[in-house]
C-alpha cells in the first residue's frame, strides 16, 4: 500500500475550547489508485490531508494520535527536515486556489522550473526546457511564449493546470487534490478534473480527490471515503455506493445532487447543520440530522463496520439503510 493513515487524531486548541475536527480517521490509497474524500464543510478533509503532508498549521493544530505511514515509514516519526524531503518530490498537494498557491511576481517558467533547479540540480536552460515540457504536459496552448507569463497573465482554468504542473514536476508517487476545480466553471472543472484524471493513470500516482461534490468523483475516483464530524462514516467502491449507500449520511448527499433524469425535482438537502465540532453529540454524531436515528444512535457510538472486503459503514442500521 502506498499510503496506509491510521486513527488519525487531529485537535485544534482555541481560545473557546477544543475542537476535534479528526477523530480516528483511518483510509488507504495505492499506486494507481483515486480515492475521493467527501462531506460536507468542516468534516476535516483538509485537516487530514495537511496532517498527511506535514503542513498542519502547528499551532494551533495538532496531531494528537495515529500514523502515517507512506512508503512504509510513518511521516509521523520524521524529523521536519526528513518530511521536507518527502513533500513536492514524493508526495504533493494541488489547492483550490491557485491565485493564492503561486507566487505573483515569479514568471509561471521560473516557478516551475525552480523545481528542477533546487530538487534535480539543473542548470537554469535545461529547468526552462523542462517548465515549457510541464506546460505542454497539461495542454497548455503556445507554452513556449507563455512560460514568461506571470500567474495573472492566465485565466482560472490554466492557472489550475499550471497547480498540477507544478505537483507533477517531480513525479510524486502521490498528489493530493483539495478541491482542485471547485473555483471553476463548470465546463472548465470537468476540463481539469479529465485531465488529472489522465495524468494520474499515465503517471500510475495515487491520488486523493477531496471534493463535496459527489458528481465529480463518479467518472474519476475507485473508492470514497465519506466524512461526518471528523471519522469516516462509510468507505466503498464508487459503483457500490452509487447503486445502495450503506449509511444515511452519503444516502443524503446522493440525494442532493442535481440528475438529469429528475428535471425540475426538488432536491433533498441534509436538513440541520454538521456539529460544533468542541462539543460533538454523544453517540452517532449524526442523529440530530438523521431521518433513520434510533434511541441507540443518541447513545452508542457506531463503529466503523466491515460489510465485506471492500466496503465500511459507521452506522448502527447500515442493513436496513442498504435496503433502502
Ligand atoms: N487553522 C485552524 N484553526 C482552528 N481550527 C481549525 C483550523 N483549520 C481547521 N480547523 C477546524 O477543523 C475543522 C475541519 O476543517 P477542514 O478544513 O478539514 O474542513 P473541510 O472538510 O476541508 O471543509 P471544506 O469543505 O469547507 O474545505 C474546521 O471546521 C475547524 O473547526
Ligand atoms: S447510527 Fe443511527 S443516527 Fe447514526 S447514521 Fe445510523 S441510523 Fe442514523
Ligand atoms: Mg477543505
Amino acid at each position: 500500500m502506498l499510503l496506509e493513515v491510521r486513527d488519525l487524531h487531529v485537535e485544534f486548541k482555541t481560545r473557546d475550547g477544543v475542537a476535534r475536527a479528526v477523530n480516528g480517521v483511518s483510509y488507504s490509497v495505492d499506486a494507481g489508485e483515486t480515492l475521493a474524500v467527501l462531506g460536507e464543510s468542516g468534516s476535516g478533509k483538509s485537516v487530514t490531508a495537511q496532517a498527511v503532508m506535514g503542513i498542519l498549521p502547528s499551532p494551533p493544530g495538532r496531531v494528537t494520535a495515529g500514523e502515517v505511514v507512506f512508503q512504509g515509514r510513518d511521516l509521523l516519526k520524521l524529523k521536519e527536515s526528513e518530511r521536507r524531503k518527502v513533500r513536492g518530490a514524493e508526495m504533493a498537494m494541488v489547492f483550490q486556489d491557485a491565485l493564492s498557491s503561486l507566487n505573483p511576481v515569479l514568471s509561471v517558467g521560473d516557478q516551475l522550473g525552480e523545481m528542477f533547479m533546487v530538487h534535480r540540480g539543473m542548470s537554469k536552460k535545461d529547468a526552462r526546457a523542462k517548465a515549457v515540457e510541464l506546460m505542454d504536459r497539461v495542454r497548455i496552448p503556445a507554452a513556449k511564449e507563455r512560460v514568461k507569463q506571470y500567474p495573472h497573465q492566465f485565466s482560472g482554468g490554466m492557472r489550475q493546470r499550471i497547480m498540477i504542473a507544478m505537483a507533477l514536476a517531480l513525479e510524486p508517487a502521490l498528489i493530493i487534490a483539495d478541491e482542485p476545480t471547485t473555483a471553476l466553471d463548470v465546463t472548465v472543472q470537468a476540463q481539469v478534473m479529465e485531465l488529472l484524471a489522465e495524468l494520474q493513470h499515465e503517471y500510475h500516482m495515487g491520488l486523493i480527490l477531496i471534493t463535496h461534490d459527489l458528481g465529480v468523483v463518479a467518472d474519476v475516483a475507485d473508492r470514497i471515503a465519506v466524512m461526518y464530524a471528523g471519522r469516516i462514516v462509510e468507505q466503498a467502491p464508487v459503483r457500490e455506493i452509487y447503486k445502495a449507500p450503506a449509511h444515511p449520511y452519503t444516502r443524503g448527499l446522493l440525494d442532493s445532487i442535481p440528475r438529469l433524469d429528475q428535471k425540475g425535482q426538488q432536491l433533498y438537502a441534509i436538513k440541520g447543520l454538521p456539529p460544533n465540532l468542541m462539543s460533538i453529540p454523544p453517540g452517532c454524531a449524526f442523529h440530530p440530522r438523521c431521518p433513520m436515528a434510533q434511541d441507540i444512535c443518541r447513545t452508542d457510538e457506531p463503529r466503523l463496520n466491515k460489510l465485506d472486503n471492500y466496503r465500511q459503514s459507521a452506522c448502527h442500521f447500515w442493513e436496513e439503510c442498504l435496503d433502502g
